[in-house]
């Protein structure tokens, strides 16, 4: 058990977070090399909802889902669990493990069943993995294989299933310990849809629906599809390890303008989104201003040094003189 002193007792975070991620860094060090995966990510994931995360192969999901998950150790940031109300980048693996088995449940890109054991068994060795107690296992384990419309197939070997039945093993062993922690609880997936034909896919995703509603557990789904990205409560994009966008609903990956939102960083840095980049010819410089209510960011072309001498100065005092002012705004003196 972890006692009270030894945690980091955030108490400032609402009831309704589940996991917070703090402007998580994390830099891989190979050999000759860094590779920034992650850099400055910062997100809420509330009870009861689900999250899907989007990006490019390579934006650092798979990275932030194990770090959420507390597999990978951010190098920088902070990441919060609600079942131990604490940082858990602290904490030692052993603490981790036992705190990991009631409210992460994780199913991973490559499902990784046991060929030679049936479905039933396979679950059944999940729960023993996590922890799940010898008296209660068997019923939890018949339970899941219900919960997940595995029970006709539950003798099957697993190699005799079909994909759609072998994500229904995945999805039931990552509940071993959560089925029962009313709600308190999240399950982690990576492309949990990514090898399925789109039915499968559906039926996968309206049983992470129903359970979402029967059970109360929060997931976080990395995806490629349509299909995950428009039932998900909130979606994310993540682009070169940081967060470019969010959106409050579930969205459509064709028209992600539409609905985005993109949040400061903690040093105030706005990700500027590469669609509309794109459109705007990719310009790199900016003038901002802010007039009734709204930023107005203006391109700007040619080399900087060309532009700055265009740019008027006071004689008197030295203040820049806005465009088309013939009276300097500090000092009075005329242009
Ligand atoms: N253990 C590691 N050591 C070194 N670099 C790593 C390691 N794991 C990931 N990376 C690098 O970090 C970056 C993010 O990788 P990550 O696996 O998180 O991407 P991803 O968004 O999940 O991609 P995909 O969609 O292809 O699964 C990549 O540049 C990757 O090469
Ligand atoms: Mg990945």
């Amino acid at each position: 058990m972890v006692s009270a002193e030894s945690l980091d007792f955030h108490g400032s975070y609402p009831d309704d977070v589940v996991v917070s991620v703090e402007n998580v860094y994390k830099i891989f060090k190979t050999h000759e090399l860094e590779v920034v995966a992650l850099s400055g990510v910062s997100l809420q994931i509330l009870e009861g909802k689900i999250m899907a995360m989007v990006g490019p192969s390579g934006s650092g999901k798979t990275t932030l889902t194990n770090i959420i998950g507390g597999i990978t150790k951010a190098t920088v940031g902070k990441v919060y669990w609600a079942n131990l109300r604490s940082d858990i980048t602290k904490l030692s693996e052993r603490v981790l493990t036992e705190a990991r088995r009631s409210f992460i449940g994780f199913i991973f890109q490559v499902n990784n069943l046991l060929p030679h054991l049936n479905a039933w068994q396979n679950v059944e060795l999940a729960a023993r993995i996590a922890g799940v107690p010898k008296k209660v296992r068997q019923e939890r384990v018949d339970r899941l294989i219900k919960l997940v419309g595995l029970e006709e197939r539950r003798r099957n070997k697993a190699t005799t299933l079909s994909g759609g039945e072998r994500s229904r093993i995945a999805i039931a062993s990552s509940l071993v310990n959560l089925i029962d922690t009313e709600g308190k609880g999240i399950v982690l997936c990576d492309e949990p849809t990514g090898d399925l034909d789109p039915e499968t896919a559906q039926r996968i995703l309206e049983l992470f629906k129903e359970l979402n509603e029967t059970l109360g557990t929060s997931f976080f789904i990395v995806t490629h599809s349509q299909q995950v990205a428009s039932m998900a409560d909130a979606t994310v994009e993540i682009r070169d390890g940081i967060v470019s966008g969010v959106h409050q609903l579930g969205i459509n990956l064709d028209d992600l303008g539409g609905t985005r939102i993109v949040k400061l960083d903690n040093n105030y840095r706005l990700p500027m989104p590469t669609d509309l980049l794109e459109i705007a010819g990719n310009p790199s410089e900016f003038i901002i201003s802010y007039e009734n209510d709204r930023f107005i960011l203006v391109p700007q072309v040619g080399e900087l040094a060309e532009r700055v001498v265009k740019l008027r100065t006071c004689r008197v005092c030295g203040q820049e003189i806005a465009q088309g002012k013939f009276i300097c705004a500090n000092c009075g003196s005329t242009v």
